[in-house]
């Protein structure tokens, strides 16, 4: 996607300087830094510390970051792959590629694991750019049926109205998106869509990353606060939900950033479509219940009591929004039950959130 009208990648292999750039999400938006990354430490506090973040970045940055523990020397493909697991529970995308990535080094030499994981890092990236892509393409086709039957009822429209949470876009992924591909193709065939923002308490991905992409692209939107959706959904003012998943089971449970429940509950209540945009990688088809079974990533309460933004010298700053010593919780993601689920968009096309709608998906090929 672009940044002032230039084409980037999240993460890349940089070949002058032997590293792995990625994009610091944590500097976003108020200033755009990439860094580079040499070590296995380094792209393990790249994702703890939400330098990159999003499922399916977290899933090739580890991919990224076996390359770079062979390439230091690490031998233990087992205790490497233990490192980058343990960075952040929540999105299964980590595991699956360690898995795939472990799987393939296992038959290769060992003298030549470190380029062959470079390789297959590489190969995971364009998997999942194009991935996004084609989320992109079957989302639009249910934007663009939104927008007629919008239309039809509503000749005078002038947009339609979509609301997500967190950032499900481009800098959450390789390229493109998961929530937001639909979007961006819906936007380039020419439908007006105008996007309510979740800001995404605590760390603020929808006003700090969602908005500056959509901003980059060109994409009318508003930032609300999380509690907004609900009356904005009563009072007519969405047409649909779209959100992303950082893992999803084989029965249709969605697990994504705190707070998304909420609004699909919001949506069930006001009968406003909810739908789920997600790579396959983000299936955990070992889990039935969502609710009992995904693990729930708790971060540090700084992130609650703390605020970072630009100060009135335009410095970047961190401030205290609450009082001292008052407990808090920091619980990253929540479960929304399949039943509230419209349909999940995924690369292989659109299913139903039910066991056997994904089994179906599981056969098809990509
Ligand atoms: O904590 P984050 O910023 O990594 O959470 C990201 C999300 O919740 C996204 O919605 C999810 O990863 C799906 S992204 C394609």
């Amino acid at each position: 996607m672009h940044i002032n009208g230039q084409a980037w990648r999240t993460i890349w292999f940089d070949e002058a300087d032997q590293c792995v750039g990625i994009i610091d999400q944590t500097r976003l938006p108020h200033h755009f830094e990439t860094r580079r990354l040499n070590s296995l430490d380094d792209a393990c506090t790249a994702i703890s510390a939400m330098q990159v973040r999003g499922a399916p970045l977290i899933g090739v940055t580890a991919a990224y970051g076996v390359y770079l523990a062979l390439r230091e020397g690490h031998a233990d493909l087992a205790a490497i792959c233990e490192r980058l697991l343990a960075t952040r529970p929540t999105a299964v995308n980590l595991r699956w590629a360690l898995e795939r990535v472990s799987r393939a080094l296992q038959q290769t030499p060992e003298s030549e694991r470190a380029d062959a994981a470079l390789a297959l890092a590489g190969v995971l990236a364009d998997e999942d750019a194009a991935a996004c892509s084609a989320i992109g393409e079957y989302g639009l086709e249910l934007i663009r049926a939104a927008w007629d039957a919008k239309r039809a009822v509503t000749p005078e429209a002038d947009c339609l109205d979509i609301l997500t949470h967190c950032n499900a876009g481009w800098l959450a992924t390789v390229d493109w998106g998961t929530a937001l591909a639909p979007i961006y193709k819906a936007h380039r065939a020419g439908i007006p869509v105008h996007v309510w923002v979740d800001e995404t308490r605590p760390r603020n991905q929808g006003a700090f990353l969602t908005a500056w992409e959509l901003q980059q692209e060109g994409i009318d939107h508003t930032i609300i606060v999380d509690n907004a959706g609900g009356h904005l959904m009563q009072h007519g003012q969405v047409d649909l939900c779209l959100v992303g998943s950082d893992r999803t089971t084989i029965t249709g449970d969605v697990c994504n950033k705190i707070g998304t429940y909420l609004k699909a509950l919001a949506a069930h209540d006001n009968g406003v479509p909810f739908y789920v945009a997600l790579p396959v990688s983000t299936i955990d088809f070992t889990l039935e219940d969502g609710l009992r079974e995904i693990p729930i990533e708790q971060r540090h309460p700084h992130e609650v009591s703390h605020m970072q933004g630009l100060n009135e010298q335009g410095q970047l700053t961190r401030i205290q929004v609450m009082a001292h010593h008052s407990a808090v919780n920091n619980y990253g993601f929540d479960v929304t039950p399949a039943r509230l689920v419209t349909a999940l968009i995924t690369e292989k096309g659109v299913f139903a959130a039910r066991r056997d709608s994904l089994a179906a998906l599981a056969e098809r090929p990509a």
